[in-house]
This record gives C-alpha cells, structure tokens and sequence, in this order.
C-alpha cells in the first residue's frame, strides 16, 4: 500500500548539505501554512514560527550559538549531543543550522506543559510538506538546548520572540545538496495487542 502521504512519511530524511538556493515565498508559505495546520492541546495553536531567510541574521545567531556553547553553556544531563555541540562549536567554522537559507524557529508560550508535544507535531507537518515539494529539512536542537542563554534571548527579542516563550525547536529548511541515507530501523520497537 503507498500513497503521497506515506511516500512523503517514508522518503523524508533529515538533510544537512544544502544549496545556497533560497527557499521561494510561496515554498515557505506552504511550510508555515502546514505547521499551523498540525493538533495542538486543546487547540491552544499558541506556537509562534519565526522563519529567518537573512544571512546576516543567521550568521549573527550562528555566532551567539558557538560563544554560548563554547562560554557558557554546560550539558544538564548524559545526551551525548549536547556534549557533541558543545565540543563542535570549538571549530570556528562551526554551523548550528548546517548552512541552510532559511531557519524556522518554534517557540510557545511558557508555562504550557504541551508546548514540545505541539511543536514537534507542527514540524513532522512542515518536514512532511518540505518533502512533498522537494525541498530538505532537519530538526536543529541548538537553540533549545540555549534558551535561557542571556545574549540569544536578547538577540531572539530582537527578531521578536517573546521573552516569556519558550524555545522549542527549529528548523534548517532549503534545496538538497546531498541527500541523507535512510537509518535502517531497530527491530522490536512495535507490540500489537489483540
Ligand atoms: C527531537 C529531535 C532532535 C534532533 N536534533 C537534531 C539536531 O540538533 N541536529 C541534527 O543534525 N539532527 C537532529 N535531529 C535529527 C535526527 O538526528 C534524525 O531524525 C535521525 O538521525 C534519523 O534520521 P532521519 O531524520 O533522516 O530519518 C533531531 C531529531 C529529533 C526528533
């Protein structure tokens, strides 16, 4: 059985080597629109998408991100990725969004207990969508990981994220330069009980 959806379900990989081709504004229309569309608790639809397509604005965060890593910030628990960043970010070509024209950060106001669960269902929306129209994603960590770093948050007021939000993903969009292998998948991970 296959259709557009399960294609898409299927055939969607995270990709981090993107063209330097900017994603169009009826592409980033499409994206926004889908991630609106997702559930959210109690259809609080709370979330805020801040898409950046500036260079000047993405490199200027890039930098935040490697100084807060490389100065200030300090893993809180054993995911190996946190650590990974951190030691990363001492590479001065260091690139938390992999280089791609546009990032879509995903905040929600604070306090709401469903604010990663309804971000992480906008986005499978929007990953979803992106491939549907031939175009790369990847789910970036970084500014999650850093959201009550002094200097992004000043920075990410600027770009008018709420100060009372909450930073809960985002999202590295654009062209695919070199598509991702697709992870095989672990065995045992499904139980049916009937
Ligand atoms: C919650 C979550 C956080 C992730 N964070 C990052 C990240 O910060 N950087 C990155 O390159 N990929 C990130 N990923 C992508 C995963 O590494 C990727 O989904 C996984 O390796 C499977 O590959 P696929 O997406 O191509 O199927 C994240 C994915 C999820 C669901």
């Amino acid at each position: 059985m296959t259709n557009p959806v399960l294609d898409a379900i299927k055939n969607r990989r995270s990709t981090r080597q993107f063209t330097e081709e900017q994603v169009s504004p009826e592409q980033l229309d499409i994206l926004l629109d889908a991630a609106i569309w997702a559930p959210s608790g109690s259809n609080s639809q709370s979330w805020r998408f801040t898409a950046i397509q500036k260079p000047d604005i993405l490199l200027k965060l890039n930098e935040l991100v490697r100084e807060g890593f490389l100065y200030r910030y300090e893993p809180d628990d054993d995911y190996p990725s946190k650590k990974f960043a951190k030691n990363a970010a001492e590479n001065e070509k260091y690139n938390f969004y992999y280089h791609a024209p546009t990032l879509i950060i995903s905040s929600n106001v604070g306090g709401y207990a469903n604010a990663l669960a309804d971000s992480a269902l906008a986005l499978e929306n929007l990953f979803l969508a992106a491939e549907s129209i031939g175009l790369g994603t990847c789910y970036i960590n970084q500014l999650h990981w850093l959201e009550n770093d002094e200097p992004i948050r000043e920075y990410l007021a600027e770009l008018g994220i709420p100060r009372d939000h909450v930073i809960c993903a985002s999202a590295s969009v654009g062209n695919i330069k070199s598509p991702s292998p697709a992870p095989e998948r672990k065995p045992d991970t499904i139980s049916i009980i009937r």
